[in-house]
């Protein structure tokens, strides 16, 4: 028995090399980690449980049935994460350049079922050649096989996926489906089609980090929910994302214990919304007021920053905040700002975390470039997003609610739990100025004085309509409340809608406007 167990041992040595020590050398050149020590930062320690480590490829072409090197291009297996369990695979870029064969595949999908039926969430880390261009037709089943299934788990475990190397072709749509793409800077890269293709077809000339880098895909297209300076950085917020998640669609709310001294008043916040309603001022101070130790995990940093979405505690609860920024673009809703937030409310809906909405919008943007390219069906997203969600939420309009905004962000019509407002709120069909031009256009056109009778119809509509009382007169908005006590209210409400039920009628599954 001694025996074979050496042998078992001196196996497993040899498979946790991958492709050999020159090819690990070569990865920690390029700045990269292996796929086995990627795992362990990402894992807590001595928790990773590997399946699978000694199945090979079945290829005999190319020569390849000399070079048959267990695990096949890919670590996969189980481990704990924050003391919770999760399912993984780490493609390990030193065997064929960690390319999917048929088995590599196989291997995946076997961690995916399994994950489906114990309900725990799947994190892939990617950095892979694309598909092994020896196996052909073969590879492309296997991943055809993966996105099946990412498409089929969506919505019932949570998917992550980091991009830490290449990820080209149509190998880039498994991530896409996911949950969350990571990326990191300068070494990873995801496209349709590479920079020399681009040449050939559109005779661009363009560089890999610029057609796909981190910084273009968490800036211009959106692909990246998050991306770092480094591997350890982005393995580091995985783990942090997955404390805000359950571990399955069924699994509770996650919730911390919660300290209710921590109930405090936040006297700053009845100085933050300037005299001026013109006046940006930044939402982001204002979350991090609200929630608890002002932990706030922002998804989409650097994207379509009108809209600010992420992860947060309030009183131990999770919840996702959806908020506009004022402090860029007025905080308009756009094309980008809308696909951003209904993206995000329909993940938090399916994980049943709670929606917070933070509101300060002064409407949708105006112009040929946004109607051309579909503001209709892109804003209606958005819409559909807080229309369908069943989850608690929660609005607080700090400031303008102007016009379709003022219904989509979370109005009460479209089953928001509780709709507060601050003092400060304007709620109305359209900004002041706007409305006071259209309504008394006569008066003011045939008036001597225009200017004058401009500002005086002005200030009248403004003390008259730029409020909330009059919403409140009509209980759109549950409570007019004081911003020092907002933290305390949003305690007191998310606790309390901790046993709401609400369901949507029952149907094979929804039309969303996409
Ligand atoms: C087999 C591959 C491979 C692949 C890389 N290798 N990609 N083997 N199939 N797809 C091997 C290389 O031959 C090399 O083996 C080792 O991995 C490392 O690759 P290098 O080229 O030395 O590394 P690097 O210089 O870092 O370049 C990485 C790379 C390049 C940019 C990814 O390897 C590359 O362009 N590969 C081909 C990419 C590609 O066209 N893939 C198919 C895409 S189509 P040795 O033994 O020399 O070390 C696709 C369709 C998916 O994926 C469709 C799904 C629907």
């Amino acid at each position: 028995m001694q025996k074979k167990i050496e042998e078992l041992k001196r196996l497993r040595e040899e498979a946790k090399l991958g492709g050999g020590i020159d090819k690990i050398n070569a990865q920690h050149e390029k700045g990269k980690l292996t796929a086995r020590e990627r795992i362990e930062l990402l894992a807590d320690e001595g928790s990773f449980r590997e399946i699978d480590e000694f199945v090979k490829h079945r290829s005999n072409d190319f020569g390849l049935d000399k070079q048959r090197i267990a695990g096949d291009g890919v670590v996969t297996g189980f481990a704990k994460i924050n003391g919770r369990d999760a399912a993984l695979f780490s493609q390990d870029f030193t065997v064929f350049g960690g390319s999917l064969s048929e088995s590599h595949a196989e291997k995946i999908c076997k961690i995916m079922d399994m994950a489906l039926k114990l309900g725990i969430p799947v994190i892939g880390l990617n950095d892979s050649g694309g598909a092994r261009i020896q196996e052909g037709v073969v590879s492309l089943g296997g991943y055809a096989e993966i996105f099946l299934r990412n498409t089929l788990a969506s919505g019932v475990i949570p998917q992550i996926s980091a991009v830490l190397g290449p990820c080209a072709g149509g190998a880039v749509y498994s991530p896409a489906i996911t949950d969350f793409v990571f990326m990191v800077k300068n070494t990873s890269y995801m496209f349709v089609t590479g920079p020399n293709v681009v040449k050939t077809v559109t005779h661009e000339e363009v560089s890999f980090e610029e057609l796909g880098g981190a910084d273009t895909h968490s800036t211009k297209s959106g692909v990246a929910h998050f991306s770092f300076d480094s591997e350890v950085e982005v393995l580091e917020k995985i783990r942090q994302l997955l404390t805000f998640l359950p571990l399955n669609w069924k699994d509770k709310t996650p919730e911390l214990e919660f300290d209710f001294k921590e109930n405090y008043l936040q006297p700053k916040l009845d100085e933050i919304i300037p005299g001026n309603p013109n006046k940006p001022y930044d939402m982001k101070e204002i979350i991090s007021l609200i929630v608890d130790r002002n932990e706030f995990l922002e998804v989409h940093k650097d994207y379509a920053q009108n809209i600010i979405v992420g992860f947060a505690r309030i009183g131990g609860v999770s919840v996702g905040i959806i908020a506009n920024q004022p402090s860029i673009l007025a905080g308009v809703l756009d094309i980008n700002a809308s696909v951003k937030g209904a993206r995000f409310i329909r993940f938090c809906d399916s994980f049943n975390i709670p929606l917070l909405v933070l509101e300060d919008v002064p409407g949708f943007l105006p112009g040929t470039e946004q109607e051309w390219n579909g503001i209709i069906k892109h804003g209606s997203k958005l819409l559909f997003a807080f229309c369908e969600a069943t989850v608690p939420k929660v609005t607080v309009i700090t400031r303008k609610a102007y016009g379709g905004a003022y219904d989509v962000m979370n109005s009460k019509h479209i089953r928001g739990d509780f709709n507060f407002a601050w003092p400060s709120a304007e709620i109305a069909v359209m900004g002041p100025k706007g409305a006071v031009e259209i309504i008394f256009k006569k008066e003011i056109s045939s008036s001597k004085k225009p200017t004058e009778k401009l500002e005086q119809l002005l200030s009248e509509y403004i003390e008259k309509f730029a409020n909330p009382y009059i919403a409140a007169e009509r209980g759109y908005i549950d409570e007019v409340i004081i911003p020092s006590e907002t933290r305390q209210r949003l305690i007191a409400a998310f606790q309390l809608l901790k046993t709401k039920v609400d369901s949507n009628p029952k149907k094979k599954h929804s039309n969303i406007p996409l």
